[in-house]
């Protein structure tokens, strides 16, 4: 197995918590009915695991991920407060999967306050408050550190403005907050600069976190790339998201230079795990991107499709979208597109 295209791909593959496995299961069906064969390597992350290896994302996930080189991941639900440390910001800490794409676009059929969204969030995935150093100084006292290095910082820019001239995109915004968290901020944004002098071809301008708040839910139409650290581009990710339809329709990739972990935006959802409800669109357009990686360029195509034609039909949308159909409706919808060759 190669992961060449046309032939049998290798890849993780990570069920996770809660809607997950649903989730998971439904894009599965959806890549085969696109007629891409993949050998999976099932393996289990998440909270249900920590009880029988002490650790919610075992060493068998990470060696299988750094093998395959591609993996396909449902949710993970973390504990607040106290528990386990994020299976998720361990993966991609360990992994070093630095980058988070997650690109946010109408749908057709989805009405939104909004026409014309077409962005993407580009996250720096391994540093920022996401570090995991906290401490209590002294009762009643915490501190959690935020750590913003030159090296991640230079190389999530590059990402972004290398993503932008591929995908053939006009403008790299870097949001930030460095009028007050000067020296943190401040380098991410010093960084970002000395890179845009690089790409010329691409447009470069500076945010401030909170205006850009505002002007996302205002206009959001104006944003192209959006260039982040951690927990802005987590937060902000989540915002998109509600800009086009909800959690239930956004994908999502993790990069580094080694592999990639595809995931949807949205969480484990344990409100309504286990009903066979949940939307699979987030995590069947995040095999889209995917199968591109993978070179499927054309199934990849043929998925979007069947995924924008279900989606149009008001009878095949799933609750989270105001339609009548399920986790599995929704499904067997996108596949017979698929087979239909819509
Ligand atoms: P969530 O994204 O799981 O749910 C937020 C709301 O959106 C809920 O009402 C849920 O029902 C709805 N929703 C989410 N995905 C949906 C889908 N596919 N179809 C229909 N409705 C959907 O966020 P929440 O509740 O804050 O987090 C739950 C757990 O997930 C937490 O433990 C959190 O740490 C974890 N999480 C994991 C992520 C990951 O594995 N990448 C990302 C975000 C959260």
């Amino acid at each position: 197995m190669s992961n060449q295209p046309g032939g049998e791909h290798a890849v993780t593959l990570i069920p996770g918590d809660g809607i997950g496995p649903e989730v998971t299961h439904s894009a599965l069906s959806v890549i085969a009915a696109a007629g891409v064969t993949i050998a999976w390597d099932e393996v289990e992350a998440g909270a249900e695991v920590v009880s029988k290896y002490g650790t919610p994302v075992p060493d068998e996930v990470l060696n299988s991920v750094r093998k395959t080189g591609v993996a396909l991941k449902g949710p993970i639900g973390t504990p607040v407060g106290g528990g386990f440390r994020s299976a998720n910001v361990t993966l991609r800490q360990t992994l070093d999967l630095y980058a988070s794409v997650r690109p946010v676009k109408n749908l057709p059929g989805v009405e939104t306050r909004f026409e014309g969204v077409d962005l993407i969030v580009v996250r720096e995935n391994t540093e920022g408050l996401y570090s995991g150093l906290e401490h209590r100084v002294a009762p009643g006292i915490v501190e959690s550190l935020k750590v913003v290095t030159e090296k991640a910082s230079l190389r999530i820019a590059e990402y972004a403005f290398s993503l932008a001239e591929r995908d053939g995109r006009r403008e790299v915004a870097a949001i930030h907050k460095a009028n007050i968290m000067k020296l943190s901020d401040g380098l991410f944004l010093e960084c970002a600069r000395r890179v845009a002098k690089q790409h010329p071809g691409i447009e470069y301008r500076e945010l401030i976190i909170d205006n850009c708040a505002m002007q996302l839910v205002r206009d959001p139409e104006q944003f192209d790339v959006l260039l982040l650290e951690n927990l802005y581009g987590d937060i902000l990710s989540d915002l998109c998201a509600g800009l086009v339809g909800g959690l239930g329709v956004v994908p999502g990739a993790n990069v580094g230079d080694g592999c990639a972990v595809f995931e949807a935006v949205h969480g484990s959802a344990p409100d309504i795990a286990g009903k066979g409800v949940a939307n699979p669109t987030a995590l069947i357009l995040s095999s889209v991107q995917m199968l591109r990686h993978l070179g499927e360029a054309d199934a990849a195509g043929r998925v979007e499709a069947a995924v924008h034609a279900t989606l149009a039909n008001p009878e095949t949308r799933t609750g989270d979208l105001g339609g009548p159909a399920n986790t599995r409706t929704f499904t067997e919808a996108v596949c017979a597109h698929l087979s239909e060759g819509v």
